[in-house]
């Protein structure tokens, strides 16, 4: 069943595990999601970036993840990951996306606020109220267009909290010390900010970033108020990885079907590894 991310996450948040909100770049990749969530019996978002659907529309990717709930024994979210534009986020809710992101993180606080409100207002105005997550902070690395290097300041509590008050977002996504991309070196994480926002921010807080953090790392961040946790790196390597290795042992063929199986396996295999790490296995 399609669902919003609001009652997932705030479930997630009432019994201390996180959901998975895993990018999907075709329909391979929500089959293997889907898979994986079924055999664990996990609740599970599926999203797509700007970058993804400019590829082949925000309607073929919801109509492969609407396709893959309404067959799902499990409840299954479509989110727009980092939405990078008030354009963009009306587009997604539009064509049936049952959680936004808007992330308005690289503008000036000020700027932040008034972007994510004017979403909110409209997420919240339809007869399904959609909800939205925001970005404060900078994750560092690279997702889509949107790069963030340099001194990659983590989220200041203080205003995460005065954030959450004025825009009405559902959920924050926090710049604890994660990157986006592979990680050149071992993810250093501030769990004393995590602490300090999760005292003060009483919705769902988002973990960006999470593809080769290590899984105690995770495990603490979930304990510490992470309901919602990204991968996307990972699943393109694990799939990617998987159409190889079957070329290379059978360079003769050439129907996407045969391929395109190994590299569903493997993204299965990486996705249900991250639904036992992030305790969403048999919530459902
Ligand atoms: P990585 O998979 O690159 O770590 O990031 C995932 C993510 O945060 C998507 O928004």
């Amino acid at each position: 069943m399609l669902v919003t991310s609001r009652e997932l996450l705030i479930d997630a948040q009432k019994n201390k595990y996180a959901v998975g909100a895993f990018n999907v770049e075709n329909m391979d990749m929500v089959l293997a999601v889907l898979n994986a969530a079924e055999e664990t019996h996990s609740p599970v978002i599926m999203q797509t970036t700007p970058g993804t659907v400019k590829y082949a529309g925000t309607d073929m990717y919801f109509a492969n993840i609407n396709a893959a709930a309404k067959r799902a024994s499990v409840p299954v979210v479509c989110h727009l990951d980092h939405g990078n534009s008030f354009g963009m986020a009306v587009k997604a809710f539009h064509t049936g996306y049952t959680s936004i992101m808007i992330d308005g993180s690289k503008l000036p606080f000020e700027e932040n606020i008034a972007l994510t409100k004017s979403v909110v207002d409209v997420c919240h105005s339809g007869c399904i109220n959609i909800p939205v997550e925001a970005e404060l902070g900078r994750v560092g690395g690279k997702e889509d267009e949107l790069v963030n290097s340099g001194n990659n300041p983590y989220t200041d509590p203080k205003e995460a909290a005065e954030f959450v008050e004025r825009t009405g977002c559902d959920s924050l996504a926090v710049a604890v010390g994660t990157a986006h991309g592979v990680y050149k070196g071992v993810p250093q994480i501030s769990f004393d900010v995590l602490a300090k926002i999760h005292e003060v921010v009483n919705i769902p807080l988002v973990l960006h970033g999470t593809s080769g953090v290590p899984d105690e790392q995770v495990i603490k961040c979930v304990s510490m108020g992470m309901c919602k946790v990204n991968y996307a790196t990972d699943l393109r390597i694990a799939y990617t990885y998987g159409v190889k290795k079957y070329m290379q042992e059978n360079p003769g063929v050439f129907d996407p079907k045969k391929y395109g199986s190994y590299g569903i396996e493997e993204v299965k295999r990486y996705v249900t590894g991250r639904m036992k790490v992030i305790g969403s296995c048999g919530h459902i």
